[in-house]
């Protein structure tokens, strides 16, 4: 997938500027940037939302497809999953678990059985529950399981460990890693935590304030970084903790 030159606004009010980049098949691209940088509302507008920022400028080739901004479309793009910062937008409280895992399949006879995918993600058998029933970080793995078997071409991610702790966040993205490698599945991962992309991602691109301001190869960005907002995010330590611990 590749955008180019997008932007986006709300009314008057610019939220995403010139935004460019690729993610190729077998890349794992981190887009990392602080609250209120426009992570999310890029990836709505990739999905085809035109709230609450409506798309304006330039245009997205996604699966040989060309798709200008500006005409906007409908729905998420066939071969593109997805899962939400916050689980609870993407399950529904009244129906069991069980239930909602049949509804991706069109056929009653292709339904992929669960075990296997919720054995990796460290899932329990959803039997009879309900999903309220399971913490929130069980709910975002769920979303995550009823993504990856759906064999995207492309994995979306909102800040995928919001509502996990930090080891059981590194064990489900790993298990990610390997299903995406095996399927050869590019993710796009968004996140606040330069550590986090710099543990998963080959490719990088911080955004502040609705812009690109760094993009590159994962050692180039954290060992030479030349924006000041990028320089100051790599100076925080906590990525080489988290390098270390992974030595
Ligand atoms: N529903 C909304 N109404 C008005 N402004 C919004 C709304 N959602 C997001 N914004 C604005 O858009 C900008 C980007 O927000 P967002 O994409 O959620 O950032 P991030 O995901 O990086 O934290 C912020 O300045 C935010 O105030
Ligand atoms: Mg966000």
């Amino acid at each position: 997938m590749s955008i180019d030159a997008m932007s986006a606004a709300i009314g008057q009010q610019g939220i995403l500027h010139d935004i460019s980049f690729t993610v190729d098949r077998g890349d794992w691209l981190g887009i990392v940037g602080g609250s209120g940088a426009g992570k999310s509302t890029l990836l709505k507008a990739i999905l085809g939302a035109r709230r609450p920022a409506r798309p304006q400028a330039g245009s997205m080739i996604f699966d040989g497809v060309l798709r200008p901004f500006a005409k906007g479309w409908s729905g998420r793009p066939k071969g593109i999953a997805y899962v939400p910062q916050s689980p609870t937008h993407g399950l529904d409280p009244l129906r069991r678990i069980k239930w909602q895992w049949t509804q991706l399949f069109r056929c009653k006879c292709c339904v992929a059985d669960y075990k296997p995918i919720f054995t990796a993600l460290g899932l329990p058998d959803p039997e009879m529950h309900f999903p309220h029933e399971w913490s929130l970080g069980m709910q975002q793995r769920l979303l995550l399981a009823m993504a990856l078997v759906e064999e995207p071409k492309l994995l979306i991610l909102d800040e995928p460990t919001s509502a996990l702790d930090t080891v059981i966040a590194a064990q489900v993205l790993t298990e990610v890693e390997r299903i995406a490698r095996d399927k050869s599945i590019a993710v796009l991962m968004v996140t606040h935590d330069l550590a986090l992309a710099a543990r998963f991602s080959n490719q990088i691109t911080i955004m502040e304030q609705g812009r690109i301001v760094e993009s590159g190869p994962t050692d180039t960005v954290l060992n030479r970084p030349q924006h000041p907002y990028a320089r100051d995010l790599v100076a925080h330590r906590a990525w080489q903790r988290a390098e270390t611990a992974n030595a």
